[in-house]
């Protein structure tokens, strides 16, 4: 088949990066999906089970780190366009290692932006570099109504925010010194089916149906702007055919929430949801030291992405939370394996030494 694009999606088998493998997959049969990813802790295959035998999808078990094997892969397939959300993306491991976040998130992107350029010069056709980043770039908001622009300056106070600005820094670079063709998104805190469960929902959904304490940092009251992953996958679709290149979105679901709210809300779904009394498991919050460097909140203005390219959220929060919780609930046997670790050993053994 000859496919009209090739196009890499960097870190494919972690959380948003399988929701957008799975979309251009289905949507985009004329295009070559090469899923790009290390297989880290956060890489899980059996994310993309449904979309693992399609005659359109490939996966190549890289690290973007690698710059010989991310030429080759340029070469190979005839690239055209990069999708790129590869990360080490949890704040908590950032504080416990922040080399490791500096490795993969700035070098990483490094790498990946120098085979593209390399590869790309002189192209006349239509290429793009797609930079999936955060609103953790632009560091914390108080609590007085005002959001992030994507002409707010970057202000970062994690490991894990530092690095990603760094890398949309070096992408803007690219495309301020050499002409490389680049988008960037910023996005708000995502849920959603096939989350790791070290990140406050899908964990907290585990710790409900297994009564095990909810760790809540601090007294609960930091603010978060919670999208659904889809419509997040939705918007890198529309942003990756009719955004400019050189510009930034932002994107996010006017949704603000403080943790403590969320976490009464989830426990009476759960429970409603396990068949308990709702509201039978709050007894399990447990407030705990709070995060060094804890963002008070996060808050984004999508204005500029939903005027100029017609993007908007589809699903209402108490929606988006039912739908979550239920999937987990209905697949606790993908719940288990991550818990437990047999998610990396099946795959470690079926790609070790490739
Ligand atoms: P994730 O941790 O679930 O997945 C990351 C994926 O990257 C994993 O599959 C992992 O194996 C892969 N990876 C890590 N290091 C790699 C390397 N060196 N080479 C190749 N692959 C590697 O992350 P996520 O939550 O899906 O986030 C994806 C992207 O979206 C990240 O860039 C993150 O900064 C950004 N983002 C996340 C959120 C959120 O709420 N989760 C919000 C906004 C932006
Ligand atoms: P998290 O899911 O780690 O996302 P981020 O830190 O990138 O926003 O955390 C969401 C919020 O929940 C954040 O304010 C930290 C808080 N939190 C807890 O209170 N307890 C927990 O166990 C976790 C993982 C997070």
């Amino acid at each position: 088949m000859n496919y009209s694009r090739s196009i890499i999606i960097t870190g494919g088998a972690g959380f948003i990066g399988s929701h957008v493998v799975r979309l251009f997959v289905n949507k985009y049969p004329d295009y070559r999906i090469i899923n790009v990813d290390k297989l880290t802790y956060a890489g899980n295959l059996e994310n993309l089970r449904d979309v693992a035998d399609r005659p359109n999808y490939v996966f190549e078990k890289v690290d973007i780190c690698d710059v010989d094997a991310v030429r080759d892969l340029m070469h190979r397939y005839d690239v055209t366009g990069i999708i790129h959300l590869a990360a080490e993306s949890h704040v908590d491991r950032s504080i416990k290692d922040p080399f490791l976040f500096a490795r993969t998130n700035v070098l990483g992107t490094l790498t990946l932006l120098q085979a593209a350029k390399e590869y790309w010069d002189d192209d006349s056709r239509d290429v793009l570099f797609y930079h999936v980043s955060t609103d953790e770039v632009y560091g914390a908001l108080s609590f007085d109504g005002t959001l992030f622009t994507e002409k707010t300056p970057y202000n970062p106070h994690s490991p894990y925010s530092a690095s990603k600005a760094s890398s949309d820094h070096f992408v803007r670079a690219f495309h301020d010194t050499y002409g490389l063709p680049v988008v960037i998104s910023n996005c708000s805190n995502n849920y959603g089916p096939y989350q790791f469960p070290e990140k406050l929902i899908p964990l907290f959904i585990n710790n409900i149906r297994n009564r095990r304490p909810l760790p809540v940092y601090g007294a609960g009251e930091n603010v978060r702007d919670w999208l659904y992953v889809e419509d997040h996958a939705r918007a890198i679709d529309t942003i990756f055919h009719k955004g400019t290149p050189g510009e930034t979105y932002n994107i996010g679901g006017f949704n603000e929430w403080k943790n403590i709210d969320l976490i009464k809300a989830l426990i009476k779904v759960t429970d409603r949801l396990l068949g308990r009394a709702e509201g039978e498991d709050m007894n399990l919050i447990q407030h705990v030291t709070d995060r060094a460097g804890h963002d008070l909140r996060y808050a984004i203005d999508a204005t500029k992405l939903s005027k100029e390219l017609g993007w908007k959220p589809s699903l209402q929060f108490e929606e988006g939370l039912e739908k979550t919780v239920k999937w987990y609930l209905d697949n606790q046997d993908w719940l288990d394996h991550v818990v437990s670790g047999d998610y990396q050993k099946y795959y470690k053994e079926m790609y070790d030494g490739r």
